[in-house]
């Protein structure tokens, strides 16, 4: 089974030989290649729904993985006791819905060597919060498929850090990677923003003004990354 890149960037942060638990495996696809490839002997798979929970499960018998697959129903890290897994992968959905399953599951989070995160939408929001609650971020990238970016945004439990602006909007790491997809997703956004104060400069309400700021500073930040 080929992975697309967004799959195929996570595994790649994934060393050889840990237990690895991927939260909301929908398809199974990431454990069954992680198990297929050698970089995993067991994997915990976990779904909230049972529809998706079923596609996995036919999907691991036919791949006949079900001794190294161990698929569980149930929301988040519900069903995962602490320390149970070295890697923890939470992929595919909104920052929300990743920042309500690591809260409400802290010492199952925290028991884990890195959490590897990716956010559809809202990557900024899911980092404040990982910074609020003494996460470190150890890695990030950035990916293209299916016409879309995504950020990936790997972390550990560790101290209470100082962090500012630019390690929420662009994240510490990215800022500094600067490889040919984040320079072209750095590039996107600000083509972005450009956009929307241009349109927002036609109007001259009070409110209008207000968000012509908080965009211009955002995209200061960005222009300053790729200075
Ligand atoms: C878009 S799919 C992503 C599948 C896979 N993780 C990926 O990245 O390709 C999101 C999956 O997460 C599941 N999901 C959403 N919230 C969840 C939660 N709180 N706990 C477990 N699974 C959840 C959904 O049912 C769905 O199957």
């Amino acid at each position: 089974m080929k992975l697309g890149n967004r799959l195929q960037t996570i595994t790649s942060k994934i060393p050889k030989g840990l237990t690895v638990v991927d939260v909301g495996t929908d398809h199974a696809y990431l454990p069954i290649y992680l198990v297929n490839k050698g970089i995993s002997e067991k994997v915990i798979a976990t779904e909230i729904l049972l529809g998706p929970y079923r596609k996995a499960q036919k999907n691991i018998t036919k791949a006949g993985l079900q001794d190294f697959i161990d698929l569980r129903l149930g929301p988040g890290f519900n069903t995962i006791n602490p320390a149970e897994a070295d890697i923890a992968v939470i992929a595919g959905m909104g920052a929300m819905t990743i920042i309500n399953i690591i809260n409400e599951s802290k010492q199952v989070a925290d028991s884990f060597e890195k959490l590897i995160l990716q956010p559809m939408k809202n990557p900024a929001e899911l980092r404040k919060y990982l910074f609020k609650i003494g996460y470190k971020i150890i890695d990030e990238d950035v990916t293209w498929e299916d016409n879309k970016f995504y950020e990936i945004i790997v972390v550990r439990k560790a101290n209470l850090s100082p962090f500012d602006e630019t390690d929420i909007i662009v994240g510490p790491v990215i800022r500094n990677k600067k490889n040919p997809v984040i320079i072209e997703y750095i590039n996107y956004r600000i083509n972005i923003l450009q956009g929307i104060i241009k349109d927002l400069k036609v109007s001259d309400t009070k409110a209008c003004q207000k968000a012509v700021l908080k965009y211009e500073k955002l995209l200061k930040t960005l222009e300053e990354v790729i200075k």
